[in-house]
């Protein structure tokens, strides 16, 4: 096959695939290797503090020069109520007593011991850091964030799950979008957090491609050189890949979980609001049994913040029943090999050698 070089040129990198950004799983470890292979590493720092991106930028330059991109959460952080606050309570109270039921010890934060941070935060940190590509997703930057970037060189790649959100991307001169497929693991970009995205990938992607200009990456169910090619075929010049790194050498997964993937089965694979307060692909277990569709669901990032110390204590007693382990749909290929061999090996087979 030959590789579209839109994307590549802008980016600075041989190949247009793209180590997808995966907070909790990706690594700087797992950056540095797909930019060995000639790919582009994305660094997930999600909405982790100023301190706590500027530290992971840092540690990535030192194991790498090539181009990365970082990776935000573009999300509006909702307002505290009073009703949110009783919820709070509520869910802290259920998951408190759900925690001792099942033998794991942890304490719950209260809603004032939360630390929420909004994205512009972290806009300021690519600037200051002189990083030159921001991915994001769950929704846009505001046009003064966007403007800022731009000055200062930055390319954007903003994530789409609809013809709609392509459209709004484009129009406020985001320079490349990232469709997302409904295949693809972990938390869907929608903006609308309380909208499940129902598009097939492939339908999205040549509907989204026949309706803007700017180039696009897709993302969701690539797994092997024929998938990427069928990407390319419907209109993607950049092709991202996330579950076939779930295993790899520089996944932050323990071992156990490793091993949990390897015994997925079709059917276990849902869309569930349950860890985080937004909608996100991932193995069903107990807790998503327990909590999905009932009162206990805070909106993102409440959940979220709510639900990790309760997720961290399952992993450091090995609990698959209480970890939230995301996947795509493509599950048939884990390889524990390095991500550098994974992402060549691709390469490798979609030039059919
Ligand atoms: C464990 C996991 C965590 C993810 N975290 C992020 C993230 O932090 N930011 C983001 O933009 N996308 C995130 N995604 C979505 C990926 O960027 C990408 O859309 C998806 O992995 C592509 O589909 P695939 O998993 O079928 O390869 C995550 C995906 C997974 C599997």
């Amino acid at each position: 096959m030959h590789w579209p070089e839109t994307i590549s040129k802008r980016l600075g990198i041989k190949y247009p695939v793209i180590q997808a950004p995966m907070f909790g799983v990706s690594t700087v470890e797992m950056v540095a290797a797909a930019t060995r292979a000639d790919c582009l590493g994305s660094l997930a720092v999600a909405d982790l503090s100023a301190d706590e991106s500027i530290f992971l930028i840092k540690e990535t330059r030192k194991l790498t020069d090539k181009p990365f991109a970082v990776n935000i959460f573009a999300h509006e952080i909702p307002e505290i109520t009073d009703a949110l606050q009783d919820q709070f309570l509520r869910t802290r109270q259920f998951l408190e007593q759900l925690a001792k039921e099942n033998n794991i010890d942890v304490k719950l934060p209260y809603l004032e011991d939360l630390k929420v941070s909004s994205y512009h935060e972290l806009v300021d940190v690519v600037i200051e850091e002189n990083c030159k590509i921001l991915s994001f997703t769950f929704g846009n930057l505001d046009d003064q964030s966007i403007e800022k970037l731009k000055e200062k060189g930055v390319t954007l790649i903003g994530t789409c799950t609809s013809v709609n959100e392509a459209l709004i991307l484009e129009k406020s001169g985001i320079d490349i979008i990232c469709v997302q497929g409904t295949e693809a693991g972990g938390h869907r970009g929608t903006f609308d957090p309380d909208h499940v995205p129902q598009i097939g990938g492939l339908s999205l992607l040549s509907q989204v491609s026949d309706h803007v200009k700017v180039p696009l990456i897709y993302a969701g169910g690539i797994y092997n050189g024929k998938t990427l090619q069928a990407a390319k075929e419907l209109g993607a010049q950049g092709f991202q890949v996330g579950n076939i790194l779930l295993a790899s050498q520089e996944s932050a997964l323990e071992p156990f979980e490793k091993k949990r993937l390897k015994k997925v089965q079709e059917n276990e694979i849902i869309l569930t609001k349950s860890f985080s307060g937004r909608y996100a692909r991932g193995l069903k277990n107990k807790f998503i049994e327990l909590i999905e569709g009932s009162e206990y669901i805070l909106p993102y990032p409440y959940q979220n913040k709510l639900t990790n110390g309760l997720r961290k204590a399952a992993k450091s007693k090995q609990n698959t029943d209480f970890v939230g382990i995301w996947v795509g749909q493509s599950i048939h290929h884990y390889s524990e090999l390095s991500t550098e061999h994974i992402l060549r090996n691709l390469i490798l087979q979609t030039e059919g050698k």
